[in-house]
């Protein structure tokens, strides 16, 4: 049986070790796709092993490489891909709710496809929980304890613009974590008056204050000049978390359910459903 691993969209802590765990079950029958639906569409495809999955199997990153490709939303682009994709006996794509449209679509199309979520976004249409969400929150986390001993040095407030894309996940639990001042989630949290009576409170107080801004909602640097405005004598610095969220190692939360999906996809290979859709409910990776 061979089997073909593909990870697309935002690489996430955790795909690793989903790849190792696919290597040691099939060995040279497991391929990978270099750089997501490209590599698919342009034939990068080599033996699993040239990617080193053992190396990497607890690193965040993804060894086989990963690509946002809106080529495969083409017909042309789709056309070339299933094509490569009708070699293999099953194929896996680990990725987001883009992913998960790619994968549907090349099981409509023939192929033995099976879906895994993974994104540090956490906002994947019927799955409780994605791969990478944890160590994504806990990095942000571990950024704000790092940076507010030396704002408290100051009486400083600090902006820490999170990613998240559209999806306001990440922001609250870090929020809510690190007990922040003020969180900006969504667009509709924009109240500068009120983000700004806290900051000058606070500065008064001879106190820092921590504010929480979720990714393309306002850019940090208008942000921050906007409450400069309404705020007086406190200085407000940004910092932007971005890919450290990504490029953490993943937390012993994400291995462990990077070690749930793998169980699912091999089950899922097993199976002769044509799409399999692995998804998170109550703390278990199932099969759809
Ligand atoms: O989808 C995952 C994600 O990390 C988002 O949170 C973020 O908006 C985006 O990817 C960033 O993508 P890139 O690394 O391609 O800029």
């Amino acid at each position: 049986m061979k089997v073909l691993v593909i990870a697309s969209g935002g690489d996430t802590p955790g795909m690793n070790r989903v790849i190792f765990n696919l290597y040691k079950k099939f060995k040279d029958n497991l391929f990978a796709c270099k750089r997501g639906f490209s590599g698919l569409i342009d034939g990068e495809i080599y033996p699993a092993s040239v990617f080193e999955p053992k190396k990497y199997k607890n690193a965040a990153g993804v060894c086989i490489k990963s690509a946002r490709c809106p080529r495969f939303i083409t017909d042309e682009g789709f056309k070339k891909g299933l094509k490569n994709a009708k070699k293999f006996d099953a194929v896996v794509i680990l990725g987001g709710n883009g992913s998960a449209k790619g994968a549907k679509r090349l099981a409509e199309n023939g192929v033995k496809t099976i879906f895994a979520p993974a994104t540090i976004d956490n906002d994947i249409e019927g799955s409780e929980y994605s791969l990478g969400f944890h160590t994504a929150v806990k990095a942000c986390c571990d950024a704000v304890y790092n940076v507010m001993p030396s704002m408290n040095a100051f009486d400083r407030a600090c902006v820490f613009q999170v990613m998240g894309r559209r999806c306001d996940k990440i922001a609250k639990n870090v929020a809510n974590a690190v007990g922040a001042d003020a969180l900006v989630a969504s667009e509709e949290e924009l109240n500068f008056q009120k983000i700004a009576k806290i900051l000058n409170k606070n500065f008064k107080q001879e106190t820092s204050s921590i504010i929480i801004l979720r990714e393309n909602i306002l850019p940090v640097e208008k942000f921050i000049s906007n409450l400069k405005t309404m705020t007086k004598g406190v200085e407000i610095k940004p910092f932007i978390v971005g890919h450290l969220q990504r490029g953490t190692k993943p937390s012993k939360v994400d291995i462990k359910k990077a070690n749930q999906i793998s169980k699912s996809i091999l089950k899922a290979i097993k199976s002769n459903q044509k799409f399999a859709f692995t998804y998170f409910e109550e703390g278990c990776c199932k099969i759809k």
